[in-house]
């Protein structure tokens, strides 16, 4: 039953902490966590780690040269290892058949190649990257037809549902670990060795035995209902803005529905991460290929609804300050896709800067946690503009809020990041153009309090603020007056 060994390939942002907490809840593995890229390996060998998740540094303080090792020793970890998780990045395509819809499995397929050049002995191979349905039948393919005499392979599923921002939390009290395999007695006792794994700090009822199948597409599932949620609440936020309901009150109230729950019904600007899009163009392009195109209408309507709701949002900060905000500078705080994380994969920051940047504002930026290399390698990619010399010039980036909205005309608020609620806001309007406005796209400030300071306040779902007296959209009350003129 014992695994000695557990190698994972890919020390990305799943492979990296998933790997820390099982070094750290089973002291006797021998974790090792390969990556072909030596600079990503290198600082997760120093005491900078290349991803920024709460708790995390102290996972590896106590395991890094105990029992958890980051190498770009491939060949040796495979040759040493039980069992094998490979944790790459599964994109969009972004070329050839299923261009931006379906997953690019090359680095799939490159590590499962590598497993069967290096391999000797028994392996079982986790995937652990999120991949469309029947993957495992492919990296099986694989390794079958380049077996060599005396190796032998079984595949799991085990798909990871971490977030990004509460991962170690996640992984610790995970609500439930997922592992799919094949109906055989040897599939079956490889499911059994990573359960016993997982035991050593998850409780065997948490722990859910599937098929392989079932397993991969329950990954593609609960993203394409997470990312479901935040579609679906945003789409009322445009009804409310347009009627003078509150989104907050109707999130409120129909959370309080045991059967919908209260969580994750937050209107935004937009979800981002390197997920939720991709894994739902991911499902998208499997059911147009099985035929079912009324299937995949209805789940890329999730991501239409987000496209729409980012451009909604950008629309309604250019249109509030006069419709040009030519040579406006406004202030962008936050950068990350979401907070307590430094990624800023698909972050609506990304959409909405551009389309700002695109109009001829000039942006002063600040974020707690991203890297100045990375939003100004965000903000001058060819798929976003086609002049990134003049991009450059139009950004500044700052290392606190301050700093970063003085002198400028309007705030505008992508990330929700606890110590934007807490800045000192007067301080920040005395220095501030008039009149100053921001933009909440995270529905996290007290509005209340910045329209008593002077602030120009709009936020998500809800109609244009004003101090001491509601507002109603003017297509609502021409609305009423013809229906005032029907009856
Ligand atoms: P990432 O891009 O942060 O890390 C992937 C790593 O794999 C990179 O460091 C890359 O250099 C390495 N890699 C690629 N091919 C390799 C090869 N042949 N040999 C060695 N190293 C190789 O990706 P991330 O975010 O960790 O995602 C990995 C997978 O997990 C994806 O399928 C993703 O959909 C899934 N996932 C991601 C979550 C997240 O929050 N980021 C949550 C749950 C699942």
């Amino acid at each position: 039953m014992v695994i000695n060994k557990i190698c994972c390939i890919g020390a990305g942002y799943v492979g990296g902490p998933t790997c820390s907490v099982i070094a750290l809840k089973c002291p006797k593995i021998r974790v090792t966590v390969v990556d072909k890229s030596t600079e990503r390996i290198a600082q997760w060998n120093s005491e900078k780690l290349p991803i920024y998740e709460p708790g995390l540094d102290d996972v590896v303080k106590e395991c890094r040269g105990r029992n958890l090792f980051f190498s770009t020793d491939i060949e040796t970890a495979i040759k040493e290892a039980d069992l094998i998780f490979i944790s790459v990045n599964t994109p969009t395509k972004t070329f050839g058949n299923g261009k931006g819809r379906a997953a690019d499995l090359k680095y799939v397929e490159s590590a499962a190649r590598m497993i069967a050049d290096m391999a000797t002995g028994d392996k079982i191979v986790v995937e652990k990257s999120t991949v469309p349905v029947r993957a495992a039948e492919s990296i099986l393919n694989i390794l079958r037809a380049n077996k060599k005499p005396g190796v032998s392979y079984q595949i799991l599923s085990n798909p990871e549902f971490l977030a990004e921002g509460t991962a170690i939390d996640d992984l610790i009290n995970a609500d439930r670990v997922l592992i799919g395999g094949e109906d055989s007695p040897e599939g079956q006792a490889a499911i059994e060795k990573l359960c016993w794994v997982y035991e050593h700090w998850i409780s065997r009822r948490n722990i859910i035995t599937t098929n392989t199948w079932s397993s991969e597409l329950s990954k593609l599932a609960a993203n394409a209902f997470l990312a479901q949620r935040i579609s679906s609440i945003n789409s009322l936020s445009a009804v409310c803005e347009a009627t003078g309901a509150d989104i907050s009150e109707v999130a409120r109230a129909v959370g309080l529905d045991s059967r919908i729950g209260p969580k994750f019904l937050q209107a935004s600007v937009g979800f981002g991460g390197s997920c939720f899009q991709k894994d739902i163009l991911n499902l998208v392009y499997i059911c147009e290929c099985l035929n079912l195109p009324e299937v995949a209408a209805y789940w890329q309507q999730v991501i239409d609804m987000n496209e729409y709701q980012k451009s909604r949002f950008s629309a309604k900060v250019i249109e509030s300050l006069f419709n040009t905000v030519t040579d406006k500078k406004i202030t962008i705080l936050g950068f990350a896709f979401k907070k307590n994380t430094g990624d800023t994969r698909e972050s609506p920051a990304i959409h909405v800067s551009t389309t700002l940047l695109d109009e001829g504002a000039k942006l002063h930026i600040y974020d707690p946690k991203v890297e100045p290399s990375q939003i100004l390698e965000d903000l001058t990619h060819p798929s976003v503009t086609e002049e990134p010399e003049k991009v450059k010039k139009s950004i500044e980036i700052h290392s606190d809020a301050y700093t970063a909205t003085k002198g400028t005309h309007a705030i505008v608020l992508c990330t929700e990041w606890d110590e934007f609620v807490t800045l000192d806001y007067q301080r920040i309007y005395n220095g501030m153009m008039k009149p100053a406005y921001i933009f909440d796209g995270r529905k996290i400030l007290d509005h209340e309090a910045l329209m008593k300071i002077g602030f120009q306040v709009q936020t998500i779902g809800a109609g244009r603020l004003s101090y001491g007296r509601s507002w109603l959209h003017p297509s609502l009350a021409t609305l009423l007056l013809q229906c005032n003129k029907v009856h």
